[in-house]
Formats: C-alpha cells, structure tokens, sequence
C-alpha cells in the first residue's frame, strides 16, 4: 500500500513527498476526451463503471500518490431540488436558484447513501479495483460554494446575489447553510464508509469572502462539517483559493490539512498556519504550459519552502486545465518524486 499521503495528512515523515492533483481526470487526458464523445459528464457520475474508468485513467497514467473518486461538486444540489445542467462551452448551470427563503424552505435534505448511492458504489467499486494499492480521495463542496452556485445559478465573479442574500436574508442565509451543512455532513460520511480513506472538502470561492463576513457567515458550518466528516477516521483537507488573507482563519475550521493557492507562497502559509497542520499545494496550474526546466524551477521551489518538514502534500492550487500538455503532468509528478527524494 502507497500510504504516502495518508502519512502527509497525519503529519508523519514521509519520502518521496506525495502528489495527486486537483482534476487530474478530465479533459486534458485523450481517454477521458474519447469517453465524452459518447456520454455527458452527469451520465458518467451516475454510472458507476463509468465513473470508475474515469478515475483510474490518471493513476493508471501517472505515478499519482492517490486517486480521487470521479463526481462533482453540484449533484448533492440537484439531489436537495434544483435542476442541474452542465452546457457545453458554459459550464454548470441551475434552472431554478435560490432567491428567497420559501426557496430555502422548500429545498430537501435527502440521504446521500440513497440520493448520491451512485457515487458510494462507484467508491465500492474504485476500492476493488485499486486492491489497497492506493488511497482513495472522496470529496464534496463546502457549503458555501454550493450555496453561491445554487443562489447564482452557475459561476460568477462578483457573487452579487450570493451576498445580497446573506446581507440582507440573514435567516435564508443560515437556513440555507444549515441544510447544505447537513447534506455535506453525510455525504462526506457516506463517503467514508463507502470506504474513501481522504476526505476533501472544495470551498473554492471562500476567497470571495472579507476575513470578518467569512467568519461571520461561514466559518461554524465548515467546521461543523469537518468535525462530522472526520469522526468518520478519514482525515479532511479544506481547500479554497485567494484565501491567503484568512488562512488563520480557515485554521480554526479544524482540518487535517489546508489547500492553498499559488497567491501565498508555501513558507508564508506554514509560517502563519504553524507546524500542526498539513499542507497541500501550490502550483500554479499554469505552470504546467512552461518548459520543462521552468516548470522544474517552480517544483524544486515549492519542494524547497516546504523544507522536508513532515506535513506537505504536492498539489496544484486550484484544478488542473482542459489545455494542459499532457506529456508535462507526467514529468511534473515525477519531478516531485525525484526532487524530494535525498
Ligand atoms: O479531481 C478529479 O479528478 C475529480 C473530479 C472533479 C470534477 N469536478 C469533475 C469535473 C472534481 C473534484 C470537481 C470539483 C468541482 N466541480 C469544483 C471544485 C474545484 C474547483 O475547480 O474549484 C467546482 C467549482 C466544480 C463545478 C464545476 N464542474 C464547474 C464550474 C465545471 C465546468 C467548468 C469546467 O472545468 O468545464 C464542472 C465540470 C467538470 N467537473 C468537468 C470535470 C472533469 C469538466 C466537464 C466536462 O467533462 O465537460
């Protein structure tokens, strides 16, 4: 068993340091582009096998420290009520968002071992598959990039109506995060006895957030999230972007390990976040289009600020793109191998 990443988590030394990438199944990948010839992204979720192809293409090409298991961020909002489409070109994109609280009220908080039990087979079945050769990364959003997609209806840069409504809706607002809480809670539990030994919880645009209003308004669901997920025994890594000016902050959600963007350099972030927590990232994904000794310059750099201190998982800081060259995330994950091994 490769338990590199499980060792990371818990804070333990470990050699080579462990990589997996954010995204690292999808479109940048030939395999992947030919399965999505014939069916849409919602049909794969949804159909074990397929999901389970998925999720073994970029292990199986790459010498990947982990899998993580192929789903999204939206089902659980289509699972609660909404209407979910994926456009091609566009993007996710919700029919019929949240704008006031009868919305809220009427949204359902089902069991996600029943609503979602196509990604817990698919869990089942990626374990069988992977015979203990590797660990297993399950995932959800967190509550509040769920809520600004099912209040905005798709992606935003502004998050106008997100905030309207928590500015001006307070008990929408706590209604909503109280029920994606919830709904998260047990699906990342679900996910862990389904048998994903990692848990990542994706708040991607917390960033969009003041530090005061992020403490406010999302801070006790996100901790009352990881506090379920990890008493399931599989350790959590909170993920976000632009959050450099809270990562204090995001520290006292609790998680095992914290996700950082390439805003905030690797030192700077241990640095303010202490030695009692892991960290995962942070290459910019961008730097996946250098040349490959640029690209190595930027590896050994990451390597460097983390210093072969226990507790550092080699990511991207934010997914990988459709655009990647696919040669160079095979030499990126054995840079890191061959970098950080003394
Ligand atoms: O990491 C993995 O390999 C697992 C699969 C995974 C997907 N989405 C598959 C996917 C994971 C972990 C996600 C997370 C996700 N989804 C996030 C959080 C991470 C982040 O990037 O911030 C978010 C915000 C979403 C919502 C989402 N899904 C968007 C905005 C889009 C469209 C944009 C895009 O990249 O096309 C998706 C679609 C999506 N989810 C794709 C994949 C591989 C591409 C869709 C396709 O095949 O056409």
């Amino acid at each position: 068993m490769n338990d590199r990443l499980l060792k990371a988590c818990r804070l333990e030394p470990v050699e080579p340091t462990p990589v997996w990438l954010m995204r690292q199944a999808g479109r940048y990948m030939a395999e992947y582009r030919r399965l999505r010839e014939k069916y849409g992204i919602l049909q794969i979720i949804k159909t074990p096998e397929l999901a389970v192809e998925v999720t073994l293409q970029p292990i199986n090409a790459f010498d990947l420290d982990a899998a993580i298991i192929f789903a999204d961020i939206l089902p659980p909002l289509e699972a609660m009520g909404l209407s979910l489409e994926f456009i091609r070109g566009e993007g996710p994109v919700i029919h019929n968002p949240l704008r006031s609280a009868a919305d809220v009220a009427a949204l359902s908080v089902p069991d996600p071992r029943e609503s979602l039990s196509f990604t817990m087979q698919a869990i089942r079945l990626v374990q069988r598959e992977l015979a203990g050769r590797l660990p297993l990364i399950g995932f959800s959003g967190a509550p509040f990039t769920l809520a600004s997609y099912a209040i905005e209806g798709g992606a935003t840069r502004s998050f106008v109506l997100t905030k309207s409504l928590m500015y001006k809706q307070s008990e929408a607002w706590h209604g909503l995060m109280d029920k994606l809480t919830t709904m998260v809670s047990d699906y990342l539990k679900a996910q862990a006895e389904a048998g994903a030994q990692v848990l990542q919880l994706f708040d991607s645009w917390a960033g969009a957030l003041s530090p005061a209003d992020y403490r406010r308004y999302v801070l006790p669901y996100s901790r009352r999230v990881i506090q379920t997920a990890r008493s399931s025994g599989a350790p959590v890594i909170h993920f976000g972007t632009g959050t450099s000016g809270m990562l204090e902050t995001i520290k006292e959600a609790g998680s095992d390990v914290i996700g950082v963007d390439w805003r905030v350099s690797l030192a700077d972030a241990r640095r303010r976040l202490g030695d009692d927590v892991a960290i995962q990232g942070n290459l910019d994904p961008v730097a996946l289009f250098a040349p490959l000794p640029e690209l190595e310059r930027h590896v050994a750099d990451i390597l460097s600020q983390a210093g072969g201190r226990p507790g550092h998982i080699f990511n991207l800081g934010h997914g990988i793109l459709p655009q990647t060259p696919v040669e160079h995330v095979a030499a990126l994950v054995d840079m890191v191998h061959d970098i950080s091994t003394s």
